[in-house]
Parts: C-alpha cells; structure tokens; sequence
C-alpha cells in the first residue's frame, strides 16, 4: 500500500467501530487493534457493544469515553439503506456530540455522486451528513471491493452467466488494503476532506468477469448486457475510479481470487 496520508497521532485511542463485524469492518478491527487501539464492535449482533443504527438502541452506552468512531456500516436493501447510512447517520453524529467524540470517519466510496443509482445517492447524502454534522471529520471514500465483485459473479453463475457489460471501468481493491486505509485514517487528526483508496488496477467488468470465470474454473457465459442512459455512461466514463488517488492497494483481483479459498460449487 503506498500511501500519502501523513498526521499520525500518537498514543492509544478508544475507537468505536460500527460495522465492526462487516467485509471491511472486520479488517479495520483487526488492523486498529495491532497499532494498539482499543476497539469496541458495534453492530446489531455484536456480542461487546449491540447497537442498531436504525433505531439509535445501545448508542448511549457504546460511544461513552470514545474518542474516535469509524463508520463501517452498511445496508445495500433498497428497504433498509436510508435507515441505515443516512438517518443511521444523523443518530450516530447526535450521540457522538452527546459523548464528546473527536473524529468521525465516515466510509464511502469514490465516484458516488458522480453515478446515478440509488445506493450512490444514499452515500451521498450520507457523506453531506457528516460534513455538516459538527464532528471533526475525515471521509475515507474506497473503490469496489474485490470481494463485492466475486459475490456478484458468484450469484449469476448458478444460472450460467457472468454480467460483463462492456466498457465499464473499475479499479477494484481487497478489503483488506481498504481497511489500512480507514485504519490511517481513524489514527491520523480529522482531516475535514475526503481520502481516496483504490486497487492496483484499472480494469472492467468483463476482464473481472473473465478472471473469475478462470479461477474459478465454473462454465458461464459473458453476458454483455447493455448499460444504457446516464448510468451506463457515467460507468463507462470511469466515475468509480479515481486517477490521483491519495493510497493505492497492490492486491490484483486474479491475485486475490488466487489466494482465496475455492467457493462452494
Ligand atoms: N462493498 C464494497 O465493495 C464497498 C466499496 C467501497 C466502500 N464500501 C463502503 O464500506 C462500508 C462497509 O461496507 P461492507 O461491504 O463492508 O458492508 P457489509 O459487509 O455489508 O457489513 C455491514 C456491517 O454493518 C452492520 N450493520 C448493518 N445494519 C446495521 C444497523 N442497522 N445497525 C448497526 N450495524 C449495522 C452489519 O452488522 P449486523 O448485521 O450485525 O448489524 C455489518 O457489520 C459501507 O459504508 C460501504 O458503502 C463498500
């Protein structure tokens, strides 16, 4: 990973992490956790610190004597996504102000308000949230994570296709290089501006479709599905890739698919 992200503090902090339990959360627990913080899981069914963000339950108790919360949640339901980021958002904010949290570090993911679907809209308004929210902020935004697309490919494979929709730039990166990232981040003083964390790699859907395919040695075809309008165009514009990102993954996909165990056929 090289980074630039520079301000390290010194010291031990108490760092709350919600979505501690998530793909990326559980990384940034265990990265936090060897620089020698002391981190509290937050997540409906964390054994620790039970928190739902939906309703604000267990916030109260969770954030006393914390120092820093690193937001890691996550819904993709068209039903439970607002409820979540954003309103989950505002009680999140609300309680850390009550306990006299220092730094929020908001998870997001680069391009959002630049593609029109309704998830990206969401983290938008998530992220002007935390902007305006009267916490020291810091909004670590990250690339698809490799382990996003393998599930995506793994869902349609039973049905004998990979969607590989042409010209659709991608830069995707493991989680866990994601998570150093946010680790820096929540370490570092709040820097009231948005970090950008991306893979090696500027690809697209059908090369990842093509890599998993191969690794994974299942029968499918590459279905070329036409993205049309001003989602297919802001796609194929690469408006989830950054191209002056501040820290950089060196974790391919076909490197990590390589090093993961075999999925269940
Ligand atoms: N996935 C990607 O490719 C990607 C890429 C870039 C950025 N991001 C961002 O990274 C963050 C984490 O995403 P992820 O993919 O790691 O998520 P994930 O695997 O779906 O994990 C979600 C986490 O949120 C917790 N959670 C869900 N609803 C909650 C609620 N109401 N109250 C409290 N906790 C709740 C879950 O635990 P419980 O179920 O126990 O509550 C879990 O720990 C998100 O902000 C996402 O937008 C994701």
């Amino acid at each position: 990973m090289n980074a630039k992200n520079t301000g390290a503090r010194t010291g031990t902090l108490d760092i709350a992490v919600a979505g501690g339990t998530g793909t990326l959360g559980r990384h940034v627990v265990e990265e936090l956790r060897a620089r020698g913080h002391r981190v509290r899981v937050l997540s409906r069914r964390s054994a620790q610190y039970p928190v739902d963000l939906s309703t604000g339950e267990g916030l109260v108790a969770a954030l006393a004597g914390c120092d820093v919360v690193v937001d890691a949640a996550n819904s993709t339901s068209p039903r439970s996504m607002r409820a979540t980021m954003v309103d989950g958002t505002r009680r999140l904010l609300d309680a850390e102000r009550a306990a006299g949290v220092g730094h929020h570090v908001c998870v997001s993911i680069v391009g959002c308000d630049r593609v029109p679907m309704p998830y990206y809209k969401v983290k938008t308004e998530q992220e002007a949230l935390v902007t305006a929210g009267g916490v020291p902020w810091t909004i670590v935004r990250a690339t698809q994570f490799h382990e996003l697309a393998a599930s995506a490919f793994a869902a349609t494979v039973r049905a004998r296709f990979l969607l590989a929709s042409k010209g659709v730039t991608l830069q995707p990166i493991a989680a866990v290089e994601a998570a150093r990232a946010v680790a820096d981040a929540a370490g570092s003083a709040p820097c009231l501006g948005r970090i950008e964390v991306v893979g090696p790699e500027r690809t697209d859907l059908r090369a990842l479709a093509t890599a998993w395919r191969a690794a994974t040695a299942r029968s499918a075809v590459l279905l070329p599905v036409p993205l049309p309008g001003r989602l297919g165009r802001a796609l194929r514009a690469g408006h989830l890739a950054s191209d002056h990102p501040h820290a950089r993954g060196t974790i391919g996909f076909a490197q990590w698919l390589a090093a993961e165990p075999a999925p269940q056929k």
